[in-house]
């Protein structure tokens, strides 16, 4: 199993709680060491909370303790920090496992090319919107042709989050308040689109338009309209939005070609839909005959058992914890989620009651 140190990611941030679960859900990384936030008394909090003993005060100190020890760092820290950390971390010769987007600007990309040396450094980014398996479908259905030559592909990712923000996290924080070159709407978002549609179509865009606007209180840009242009002739359409009130995370694919176009939708992702130039138009999930080549990951559990099975599952788990923590206190441990003994015995109550009604073909009273 690789070993993993976190640098960000804790328990009051955003992105680390999934990058926990996620990376240790297969048994491929353990997340052994970290430096999980600036604030102290945080840092300690989120090593105690996900057990993890060996956490340091800045990612400097982590490094000089932690680099013999470990075989990847996962870059977790707001973007505008992440180009000095890949830059320390190569110098390291230290696996690198970094969130999207890489780093802030065009120069800071530079000066990583200038100590990135591809013969013996390791450096990846978690675009991780690729990872679901009907966007990986179309991939496949885009390159053998299903669709027929591509014409148009339009993303949107329009969150309502700066007029509404997510009551769950301290939002927005203070560094994607914050406008560069390059907004942070666009880093944070466009990003995504970025790789989504290069994910799909093997193709850069050769030219692009955009239109920004500002139309929350922050006055940082919240809304990014971009027509693209491509070399092969496709022409694309990306909207990026932080002031768009319905959408929590309106993530949404449309790619559209001569012979079918196909149509995804984060919220409900285990669905890709297609119309096809015969007016048919289909509906195909993990259960259909699936073109792309097998894979168990995709299917940790069978299909009709939707993303967000297994977190459902993990909520159980917690419930039993939260359960055998009053056991061993001698408290009553069952709770309003977690049922045992006497509430198996009502459900094979019923179940043998069933057989016998069957038989007789009567209503028969269940015993209390
Ligand atoms: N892939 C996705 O869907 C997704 C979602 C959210 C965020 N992200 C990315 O993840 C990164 C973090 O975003 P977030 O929303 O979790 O940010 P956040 O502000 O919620 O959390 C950042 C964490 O990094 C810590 N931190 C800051 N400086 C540090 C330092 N020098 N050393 C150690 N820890 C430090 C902070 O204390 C905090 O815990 C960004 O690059 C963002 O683009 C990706």
């Amino acid at each position: 199993m690789y070993k993993l140190a976190f640098i960000g990611g804790s328990i009051d941030s955003i992105a680390g709680y999934p990058h926990l679960i996620a990376s240790q859900m297969d048994k491929n990384f353990e997340v052994i060491a970290g430096t999980f936030s600036t604030n102290p008394s945080v840092n300690e909090e989120t090593a105690k909370k996900w057990k993890i003993n060996r956490y340091y005060d800045d990612y400097k100190t982590l490094i000089e303790f932690e680099k013999n020890n470990i075989d990847a760092v996962v870059i977790l820290t707001p973007t505008p920090l992440h180009s000095e950390m890949i830059i320390d971390l190569l110098h390291a010769n230290i696996p690198i496992i970094c969130e999207k987007p890489l780093v802030s600007s065009l120069q800071d990309v530079e000066k990583i090319e200038k100590v990135y040396d591809a013969s013996k450094h390791f450096l990846v980014v978690t675009n991780n919107y690729s990872g679901y398996p009907m966007l990986r479908e179309l991939r496949h259905k885009i390159s053998t042709g299903e669709l027929g030559e591509i014409l148009n592909i339009r993303l949107k990712m329009p969150q309502e989050s700066f007029l509404r923000p997510p009551k769950s996290v301290k939002y927005p924080q203070k560094w994607r308040l914050k406008d560069e070159f390059i907004p942070m709407i666009s880093l944070d978002l466009g990003s995504h689109l970025h790789h989504l549609a290069y994910f799909l179509l093997h193709e850069e865009p050769a030219s692009v338009m955009a239109h920004y606007s500002k139309f929350s209180k922050y006055d940082v840009v919240d809304d990014v309209n971009m027509l693209l242009k491509y070399e092969s002739g496709i022409s694309g359409n990306l909207w990026l939005s932080k002031t768009a009130l319905g959408n929590r995370n309106g993530l949404h694919v449309e790619v559209y070609g001569r012979n079918a176009s196909a149509s995804w939708h984060q919220e409900t992702p285990e669905q890709l839909e297609f119309a096809y130039n015969t007016g048919q138009k289909t509906i195909i999930d993990r259960g259909s005959d699936i073109d792309m080549p097998s894979n168990t990951l995709y299917n940790r559990m069978t299909p009709g058992h939707p993303a967000g099975f297994i977190e459902s599952f993990a909520n159980i788990y917690n419930d039993i914890a939260i359960a055998l923590d009053k056991f061993h206190m001698d408290k009553p441990y069952l709770n309003k989620y977690i049922y045992g003994l006497t509430h198996a015995h009502l459900g094979l109550k019923l179940l043998h009651t069933a057989t016998k009604a069957n038989k007789s073909g009567t209503f028969i009273k269940i015993k209390k």
